[in-house]
């Protein structure tokens, strides 16, 4: 088993990239987009008006979880709001239609019609929300799963101490 948790994670997001499913206090859970990550942890951008963007305010910690064919790796840790200047340079990198999901994001709407009407008077290209927002989940434990045929299964649990991470099996 790898020494670095981040490393044994590129390697199995290099393979496929499958969605990323982010929960929050409350409980709640839900898919959003892995749009970055590095040694510090994972980044991905919602609203922070939304339903999970609340949550993140009231609670700033955070579960991640992946899943792939016999594998699934998980990632617990304190939330980050991104450097103000990363959410300018996202938004200007995500496509008009992407950009819709910052606005009233899990607001009850009437009817698709009512959702295409209000559509159409938002300009193609809208500025910047304040509340759209990156945030990073800084990776305090890792778990990795790997699926035995004989189901003994094996667990690998890393926790980060000091500068580095201490591993330890657990029980399948
Ligand atoms: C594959 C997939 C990717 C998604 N990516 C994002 C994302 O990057 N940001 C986001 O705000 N919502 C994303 N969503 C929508 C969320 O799952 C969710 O419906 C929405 O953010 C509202 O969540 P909330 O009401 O818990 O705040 C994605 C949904 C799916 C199925």
């Amino acid at each position: 088993m790898e020494d670095d948790p981040f490393w044994l994670f590129a390697a199995w997001w290099r393979e496929e990239n499958v969605p990323m499913v982010l929960a929050t206090a409350g409980p709640s859970a839900r898919a959003v987009v892995l749009e970055q990550f590095d040694e510090r942890g994972f980044v991905f951008w919602t609203s922070a008006e939304s339903p999970k963007g609340r949550a993140l305010a009231a609670d700033p910690r955070a579960a991640l979880v992946w899943l792939w064919d016999g594998r699934q790796a998980r990632v617990e840790g304190r939330v980050e709001p991104v450097a103000e200047g990363e959410n300018e340079r996202h938004w200007q990198q995500r496509e008009g239609k992407r950009q819709i999901a910052a606005f009233r994001q899990s607001e009850p709407v009437e009817s698709r019609e009512a959702l295409l009407r209000w559509l159409a008077a938002v300009p193609e290209k809208p500025k910047r929300p304040p509340f759209w927002r990156g945030y990073r989940v800084l990776a305090e434990r890792f778990e990795f799963w790997i699926a035995d045929e004989n189901y003994i299964h094996d667990r690998y649990e890393y926790l980060r101490s000091g500068e580095g991470w201490r591993r330890r099996r657990l029980q399948p």
